[in-house]
């Protein structure tokens, strides 16, 4: 097959492939999943309740590509509250799921030549999209010894006349870094000063333990070139709903609606329905499972501390655990084989985010303490053997 050359530039997100293996070894062993990002919850009821009211309703059928008024409208003025701005409806654009703001950002945005700095370890698809588009990846190292957030003095530093873009996450896929105030301001004056485009990927902005969440939006200077990324995958537990949403001026999210329009035509409407009633309703099942996560953080992170070899800092936000395993003496991407293949304990060698995630793994602590506790058990196991 001739593919068209930019195919080759295309990567991947690792995690589905490893899901992949996983279910199929579940034909054969007990398998306990800490490879996936997703929330083991139900989506809350109420949410799920107005879809079905949706679906019978009749909002079956195509809508606006930028999405529902109503929820646009919901959005602005949620999002806005939640970081202490206003948003108008006119700047938000709903999309099947968070990753398509991603792709649109970088399509609509990044020519070839043009360098786009993004944080490594990261979510894989930044680096696929920009190197899809012909753009140059600049990773900026995300170090243990600084919690994970990105040195904001060394991103300025690698700012230059060529960088279109700056991708930010926080709180952080994969190590739960969370960036602060102060980051945030030094990476605004840095996009200010050279007329760069941010992409703040904020998708766990609701998923933080001991830091209170803080957007880059707070800080003016940007906003003319500021595209938010956010949804309802993680806070909500609807991750195969396929919906969020981006923010971004006004003018953009036309252009960002229009490539909607060319790839998807638009979110589906009983979706968008539901998503209305997340915003406008309860808040205890939400509230509810950050608590459960923040458990579940407290006790993995104790036990692979305990393992040998293994070094933990305690994430303050998303539901990521990202180990130091050198000490153990072992490659990452053979650790990760070995977990699965022998122990049957699903996890991600640290490089599946980018090289400087090399000699860390990372495991989703979407899961039970139950599970969590036997999928350190059969770690331990092999750690004992190899
Ligand atoms: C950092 C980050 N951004 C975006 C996404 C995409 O979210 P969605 O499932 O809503 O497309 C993910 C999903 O894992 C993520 O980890």
């Amino acid at each position: 097959m001739r593919l068209a050359e930019r195919m080759s530039r295309l990567g991947t997100e690792t995690a589905f492939d490893c899901l992949r293996r996983a279910k199929a070894l579940e034909c054969s062993m007990d398998v306990v999943h800490l490879e996936i990002g997703e929330p083991d919850f139900d989506t809350p009821k109420h949410i799920r309740e107005a879809a079905k009211e949706a679906i019978d309703q009749g909002y079956t059928h195509y809508g606006p590509s930028a999405g529902l008024p109503e929820l646009r409208e919901a959005i602005a003025q949620y999002a806005g509250k939640l970081r202490g701005v206003h948003f108008t409806p006119e700047q938000v654009v709903v999309t099947p799921g968070g990753k398509p703001v991603m792709a649109f950002a970088i399509m609509a945005l990044v020519e070839p030549g043009d360098e786009v700095v993004y944080p490594n370890p990261g979510f894989p698809i930044y680096e696929s999209m920009i190197e899809y588009m012909g753009g140059t990846p600049v990773p900026i190292q995300l170090r243990e010894s600084h919690n994970f957030r990105l040195h904001a003095e060394e991103l300025a530093s690698m700012v230059n006349p060529r960088t279109k873009m700056i991708i930010i996450n926080s709180p952080q896929n994969p190590t739960g870094g969370v960036l602060t105030s102060e980051d945030l301001r030094l990476i605004a004056d840095t996009a200010a000063r050279h007329n760069v485009w941010v992409l703040a990927d904020e998708i766990y902005s609701e998923t933080i333990y001991d830091a209170k969440f803080e957007s880059i939006s707070r800080f003016p200077d940007i906003t003319q070139r500021l595209i938010i990324l956010d949804g309802f995958s993680k806070t909500y537990a609807m991750t195969g709903w396929r919906i969020g949403y981006g923010i971004m001026p006004p003018q953009m999210a036309e252009w960002m609606a229009r490539l909607q329009t060319n790839m998807n035509s638009c979110t589906a409407t009983f979706t968008q329905r539901a998503c209305l009633a997340a915003l406008r309703g309860p808040r205890d099942e939400v509230n509810a499972m950050v608590g459960e996560f923040k458990k579940r953080r407290d006790f993995i992170v104790d036990g692979l501390n305990k393992l040998p070899g293994f070094r933990c800092q305690k994430p303050a936000g998303a539901f990521y655990a990202f180990p130091n395993i050198e000490s153990t003496g072992l490659d990452c991407e053979v650790l990760a084989h070995r977990s699965l293949e022998e122990q049957g304990v699903a996890c991600l060698a640290g490089t599946c985010f980018g090289k400087y995630g090399n000699g860390f793994l990372r495991f989703s602590y979407a899961n039970s303490v139950e599970n969590i506790g036997r999928a350190l058990d059969k770690l331990g196991q092999l750690l004992k053997r190899a």
